[in-house]
């Protein structure tokens, strides 16, 4: 991967502060207003709202103006891929959307520029607690100017891990026998719902860990750079498997053995 300045990655990281910053504004206008229109994508589970498209809608706008000939890949209207050693910009206008739907605040914007699959600066915002966490490869990872650590967990079982669920049921059916098989041998599991936010979680020590199976690169690639420079080791999706992890170093080789025992590194 071609070398990046620092002075670079902090423009970067800007200029995804920035769109965060107004999508954040606009989708929590809009749902204030109610969450609207929904129509259903890969499952009857599986929803996009009004305000998922106008957000995707504003990002795009925000790239092409301030970003122009870089490629953009959104949830909501997928993109092109980026050419190797070029930028690409991935935007999940909202991740979280059911939190979304139902008023719940656990929903964000999450924005991730990469180059070769990798991410080199991100931000991810929280706008119904007006959060923002931002990272820049190699210069450290923040919650609204506040420099963040990973947890100092050293036992497994002591740990408090995130995942979450497919809207495909029947991956979940196997998702669930992979809960069963961790449930015993770890503190306590979260179902937050946001996928970003629970990679900032990580990177904010609210959980020692996260693992899940089956995300798209919107989902994480923005939480996963924050996540990696507040210190956690991640296992990003690769060839042949699309399972993601990202823990506090102390815990993270236990908590892939027992992911691979669970099975759930295959589900
Ligand atoms: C979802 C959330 C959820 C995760 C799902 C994702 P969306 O994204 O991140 O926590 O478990 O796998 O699809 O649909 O709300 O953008």
């Amino acid at each position: 991967m071609p070398s990046v300045r620092r002075d670079d990655v902090e423009q970067l990281r800007a200029t995804a502060v920035a769109v965060v910053h107004q999508v954040g504004e606009l989708v929590l206008r809009m749902r204030v207003a109610g969450a609207g229109q929904v129509e259903t994508k890969t499952s009857a589970t599986d929803v996009v709202t009004v305000a998922d498209t106008a957000a995707e809608r504003l990002a795009r706008r925000l790239l092409a103006q301030w970003r122009p000939d870089e490629p953009v890949l959104g949830e909501e209207e997928g993109g092109a891929g980026p050419r190797p050693g070029g930028l690409c910009w991935v935007v999940d206008p909202i991740d979280g959307t059911v939190n979304y739907l139902y008023g719940l605040p656990w929903y964000a914007v999450s924005v991730a520029v990469q180059r070769d699959g990798q991410s080199l600066a991100a931000a991810v915002g929280q706008p119904a607690a007006g959060r923002l966490w931002s990272a820049a490869r190699g210069r450290g990872a923040d919650c609204d100017g506040a420099a963040l650590r990973v947890s100092g967990a050293t036992r497994l079982e002591l740990s408090l891990i995130g995942t979450g669920f497919s809207y495909r049921s029947e991956r979940r059916a196997r998702q669930a026998a992979m809960v069963a098989g961790m449930l015993p041998r770890i503190r306590d599991l979260r179902r937050a719902g946001s996928a970003a936010l629970d990679l900032c979680s990580v990177a904010s020590g609210w959980l020692d860990g996260f693992a899940e199976h089956g995300l798209h690169r919107w989902d994480w690639a923005a939480g996963a750079l924050i996540a990696a420079e507040a210190g956690a080791v991640i296992r990003l999706p690769h060839c042949g498997s699309d399972f993601l992890l990202a823990a506090a170093p102390g815990i993270v080789d236990a908590l892939a053995d027992l992911v691979v025992q669970c099975g759930a590194d295959a589900v």
